[in-house]
């Protein structure tokens, strides 16, 4: 199985992901980096690690769904077969989620169906809950939206401040999504609805 990123901001998931891959935690092949943002730093650590790197710019195209496409004919050319959203600031178009249905992965730093969004970490912290997490979860039509693979709590204590708190979540997601990469590489996810099971 071989598999792509995308991302569009700083890669310490992606970094996470190489490293497993490296120690064969992950058994599956990292083909490819796709970045919407051409200074992402993302890019850096991919070709540092000596993976491939694309970028499209969405800038150059109408809509979304060309947008979509320019990226899916990247995935076909390096024979993708599955897609690892890491810190990929773009919304999928329908077309893309059903040209790789049940494929895409995706990390969310709070507990969903809890603090969706782009800021889910701030949102946790600012609202004063008591409890955050991480969540790894299919990609579907809706946004932060599809079966839940892996969820893990975080404990919001009353001495955190907000890069406290950040960086427990990012060391959780650092663990659980190489996780998650190697149980859905191997097989061993399988869909009932929202629910998965693991075989
Ligand atoms: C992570 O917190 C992830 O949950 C969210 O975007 C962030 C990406 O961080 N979707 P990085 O670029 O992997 O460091």
């Amino acid at each position: 199985m071989r598999f792509a990123v995308l991302a569009s901001g700083n890669g310490t998931n992606l970094q996470a992901i190489i490293s497993a891959v490296k120690s064969k935690k992950i058994k599956a092949q990292l083909g490819l980096v796709v970045s919407d943002k051409k200074k992402a730093y993302v890019l850096t650590r991919a070709l540092k690690a000596g993976i491939p790197v694309t970028v499209v710019d969405p800038k150059k195209f109408k809509t979304r769904e060309a947008f979509d496409k320019a990226v899916i004919r990247e995935l076909k050319d390096f024979k993708i077969d599955f897609i690892v959203l890491a810190g990929y600031m773009r919304i999928l178009s329908p077309y893309f989620v059903k040209a790789y249905k049940g494929k895409i992965l995706n990390i969310h730093p709070a507990l969903l169906p809890s603090f969706k969004g782009a800021h889910a970490i701030k949102d946790a912290f600012d609202y004063g809950a008591k409890l955050t997490g991480v969540t790894v979860h299919f990609v579907d039509e809706k946004v932060d939206h599809g079966p839940i693979i892996l969820q893990e709590p975080v404990i919001i204590r009353p001495q955190d401040t907000l890069k406290t708190l950040e960086s427990r979540i990012h060391k959780l997601e650092h663990k659980l999504y190489p996780k998650a990469i190697q149980l859905f590489s191997q097989g061993r996810l399988k869909i009932f609805g929202r629910k998965i099971i693991l075989r």
